[in-house]
């Protein structure tokens, strides 16, 4: 784990996508991925997640402002009626699309900690048409919503940012109603990763620094309550991904590529809550 200050950490990824969400008002792009919330370039973390019947479904700036490293709502199962929360739902693709696949009966809530971001979920919102979805402020460490409330939860490359992880999955469990799914993409790690890539902060922000094993994951959520936990490879960054993650971040990237190919994914990361609690 890198010795970094919590709240500085925070506090430097909502700074840093707070520039992002503003960048969409600017004409920019904006991409996650160690580059994009810092200069807005795009790269292999963020492109090429939603097909075009996903797409066709939103206004262009809600496609344009996802940050993400997957797509939840196409791999979690999302009933009519249900009520869905995203974790980290920044400019709000995940949520519009959630709110649509629930229906009217349903509600679909993002959660997000930087005003900027909740500024553009909402425009986007307005501009989606789109009644049964609520953007909240707050921390994912900290949901703003009561026990046993949500049926399903999504988040997409958002927990490898948390400097708490095991609280974020504790919050995730306790919101969930008995046999509710946690549903996620995040990026994760297999084998090891250079110590380098672990303390750079900027790394951190752009969804690197910050992963988690796969299976100190698996791990964490067993701890948190949840069973039936599964971690599904969805895309396995290669050199030259490593290259576009590693570059201007003021480290050696010629050294460094090579030793994280491979260890970094996309995956989708699925658990369930027991639905009769010990
Ligand atoms: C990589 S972006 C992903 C946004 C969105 N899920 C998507 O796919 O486009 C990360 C988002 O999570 C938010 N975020 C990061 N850490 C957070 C935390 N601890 N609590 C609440 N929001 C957080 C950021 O403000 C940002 O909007």
């Amino acid at each position: 784990m890198p010795i970094f200050n919590h709240k500085g950490l925070k506090e430097t990824v909502k700074e840093k996508y707070g520039q992002a969400a503003l960048r969409v008002h600017t004409g920019g792009s904006s991409c996650c991925g160690a580059a994009a919330a810092l200069d807005g370039c795009c790269d292999p973390i963020t492109a090429n997640l939603y097909d075009a019947a996903q797409t066709g479904l939103l206004p262009e700036e809600a496609v344009q402002t996802s940050l993400g490293c997957g797509n939840p709502t196409a791999l979690a199962t999302l009933n009519r009626g249900e009520t869905v929360l995203d974790l980290g739902s920044g400019g709000g693709i995940d949520v519009l699309l959630s709110a649509r696949r629930v229906g009217p009966t349903g509600k679909a809530y993002g959660l997000d900690m930087t005003d900027e971001m909740l500024a553009l979920a909402r425009e986007n919102q307005r501009k989606a048409g789109v009644g049964n979805a609520e953007f909240l402020k707050g921390e994912i460490e900290n949901i703003p919503l009561p026990d046993k409330s949500v049926d399903v939860i999504i988040s997409n490359c958002v927990i490898n940012l948390s400097t708490d992880k095991d609280r974020v999955l504790r919050e995730a469990f306790r919101v969930l109603k008995p046999g509710g799914r946690f549903a996620v993409s995040d990026v994760v790690t297999r084998g090891e990763v250079p110590a380098e890539v672990r303390q750079n902060m900027l790394l951190w922000v752009g969804c690197i620094a910050g992963a988690l094993e796969d299976s100190e994951y698996v791990a964490k959520l067993a701890e948190a309550g949840f069973e039936a936990i599964n971690i599904e490879t969805m895309r396995i960054y290669d050199i030259q991904d490593a290259r576009a993650l590693l570059s201007g971040q003021g480290i050696d990237v010629d050294a460094l590529a090579p030793q994280v190919q491979g260890k970094f994914l996309s995956a989708f990361v699925r658990a369930v809550k027991p639905s009769l609690e010990q």
